[in-house]
């Protein structure tokens, strides 16, 4: 992770001086599929705006796969891969066969551990237990990996809380739209009233592309193709993907308690083609929501899909897009659209996220 002279010498004056008193943060990242292997991109490419903007040098120590881990002690870079990063794992110097995550987070001074792996919201597991494991280990967490939060979102932010250590989420909550942090933030003050959100880029892309006329198998194959669709894609079309997104969403921002069994869900598999080419005479458009409703002193959480007419504020939303409206008592109707699905965009909110552990909003 080297910096270059001449680009800081360009950008900031005596910029060099600032790169050289960064805050060294340990990394530590499981999983090294597309969201992994995003993330690993853009700490190379961002490695001297980092140092410069928030004066942090984030050095990546272990990758974690299923098999073992590429360990460095000195911060694992591009030429650490004879190959491309990820690929022929044995040939690369760095690669420990059989290494376990409790070994890493045993020889590597506490930082942040980076959750990247598959997301089973039945089991939470890999995920649950590595980050339970870093969370008892001192590390901060940052996860894109929404199982463990479906599975116990209470416990793991009660360890954090207990441990005096972040849990940080955006990620595994739509990504780069950013839901948590508008809610959070942005909105602090305000009583929110209701949320409405388009949450699922593969559905959303899919629902677009139906719409164009395309069948519902290539559809997907082409989700897929772009890295966007979970490891198991029934749960995006089957809803649950919305789902956990929203929980966490409505847990943290409205501060309730929902589990999964507390939404009512129902994904895209049953649309059928005349409720599509009605929508389309209507010049309406289909789209998944979550929704989160409050009527007679409590809260409704569901998801299913709906048909919208173009004077709703997500009625634009399309492709891989998502798009989150809060409707709040002071501030009106707030919508964000944007933060299309992909890999980067989820490696860039977990970078997000990691940057205001070490460098809040003033
Ligand atoms: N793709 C997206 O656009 C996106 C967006 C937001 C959030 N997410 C979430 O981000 C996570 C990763 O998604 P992805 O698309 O990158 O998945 P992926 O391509 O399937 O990659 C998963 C990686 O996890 C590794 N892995 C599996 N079990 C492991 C274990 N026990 N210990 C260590 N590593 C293990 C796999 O290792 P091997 O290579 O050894 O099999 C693989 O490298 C998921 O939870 C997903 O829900 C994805």
């Amino acid at each position: 992770m080297g910096s270059n002279p001449t680009l800081s010498a360009i950008l900031i004056p005596g910029a060099d001086t600032i790169i050289k008193k960064a805050r060294q943060v340990p990394l530590v990242l499981a999983g090294f599929g597309h969201v992994g292997k995003a993330f690993f991109g853009i700490l190379q490419g961002k490695d001297e705006s980092l140092r410069k903007r928030y004066g942090l040098a984030l050095k990546l120590q272990a990758i974690l796969k299923t098999d073992g881990g590429f360990i460095s002690d000195s911060g694992i870079t591009p030429e650490d891969f004879p190959d491309r990063p990820g690929q022929n794992t044995a040939r690369s110097p760095l690669w420990k066969p059989g290494q376990t995550i409790e070994s890493v987070l045993r020889t590597v001074k506490p930082g942040v551990f980076v959750e990247c792996t598959p997301s089973n919201i039945q089991t939470g597991e890999p995920g649950l237990g590595h980050l339970r494991a870093a969370l008892k280990a001192g590390w901060h967490v940052v996860t894109a990996n929404k199982g463990p939060l479906a599975v116990d979102f209470k416990g793991l932010r009660g360890l954090a809380r207990r441990n005096h250590l972040a849990l940080k989420y955006g990620a595994a909550a739509a990504a780069a739209l950013p839901t948590l942090d508008v809610g959070l933030y942005s909105l602090a003050g305000a009583e929110i009233q209701a949320i409405e959100g388009i949450l699922n880029g593969t559905t959303n892309y899919i629902l677009t592309r139906l719409g164009e006329g395309t069948a519902y198998e290539e559809a997907l194959k082409e989700a897929q193709a772009k890295g966007i669709a979970e490891h198991n894609p029934a749960l995006d079309v089957e809803g649950w993907d919305t789902a956990v997104k929203l929980l966490l969403i409505a847990n943290s921002i409205l501060g309730l308690d929902l589990t999964l069994q507390d939404i009512k869900v129902e994904g895209i598999t049953r649309i059928s083609p005349e409720l599509l080419e009605r929508t389309k005479q209507e010049g309406k458009a289909l789209k998944l929501f979550g929704r989160m409703s409050y009527a007679a002193g409590r809260w409704k959480a569901e998801v299913s899909p709906a048909a919208i007419d173009r004077s709703h504020p997500l009625f634009g939303v399309s492709g891989t897009n998502k798009g989150i409206t809060f409707l709040t008592d002071t501030m009106g109707s707030v919508t964000v659209t944007g933060g299309k699905s992909d890999p980067r965009g989820a490696a860039a909110a977990l970078l997000k996220d990691i940057i205001h552990i070490f460098a809040p909003l003033p």
